[in-house]
């Protein structure tokens, strides 16, 4: 019997817009006025993890660092918060990546359910933005669960929510941890981006463009 998905849930930075580079920008100015340098290779492990993770990743590149108190802390990630709202500033419907609302529409005609599945707080606040918040069945943000990805529970919150089984969803990450989550929840992951950081994507596509409705279920059928 053809299996048949019953619901897509879509990562936001880097796969519905393309914040993950505001957010790499806000994080290198925090970090460069703290003497600490990174660059892209290490800012992959960044992408899909909460703001407070990435700023203790941030912090454990220089052990010189004195230690902080949680407080200074939550300054220093509401300081790069700060950077990252006057990026997003200007984010408008011509920031939707190429391909993602033709994929919604075709979702939407299928019947199909459809939920993000964020980290970040500022997700439905962006979503709006791009005008897309219309499309979204759930939304799942850090608001919404207590183990941020690579843990499943963003997806299977949304999954829950919508009322489908876990092996009827279909996800979409440009995060390896967002793919290991998935896999956890045993959902199809869809991966955008290179092999070299998403090894374990059960499809990958190379840009947003790639993604194209009738391949994704293609080899989700494969893979079923
Ligand atoms: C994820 C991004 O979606 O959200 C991360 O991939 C980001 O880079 C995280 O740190 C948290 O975002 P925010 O907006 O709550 O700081
Ligand atoms: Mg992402």
């Amino acid at each position: 019997m053809t299996r048949y998905p019953q619901a897509f849930i879509y990562d936001l930075d880097g796969v519905i817009t393309d914040t993950a580079e505001f957010h790499f920008f806000a994080w290198k100015k925090l970090a460069e006025e703290l003497g600490i340098f990174f660059d892209r290779q290490f800012n992959e492990q960044l992408k899909g993890i909460s703001r407070m993770d990435s700023l203790d990743r941030i912090l454990n590149l220089d052990p010189s660092i004195p230690a902080f108190s949680l407080e200074e802390k939550e300054k220093l990630a509401t300081r790069k918060n700060e950077y990252y709202l006057e990026l997003i500033e200007a984010v408008d419907p011509s920031h939707i990546l190429p391909g993602i609302e033709a994929l919604l529409i075709e979702n939407k005609k299928a019947n199909l359910k459809v939920a993000l599945g964020s980290a970040s707080k500022n997700a439905p606040a962006i979503l709006d933005k791009l005008g897309l918040t219309g499309y979204f069945d759930y939304i799942v943000d850090a608001s919404k669960v207590k183990r941020g990805k690579p843990d499943p529970e963003t997806f299977t919150t949304a999954a829950d929510a919508l009322g489908i089984a876990y092996w009827d969803c279909i996800g979409i990450e440009d995060a390896a941890a967002g793919i290991e989550a998935l896999n956890k929840a045993k959902m199809f992951s869809v991966g955008v981006g290179d092999a070299a950081h998403l090894p374990h994507a059960d499809y990958l596509v190379g840009n947003t463009s790639e993604l194209v409705f009738e391949k994704i279920i293609e080899q989700y059928q494969k893979k079923s």
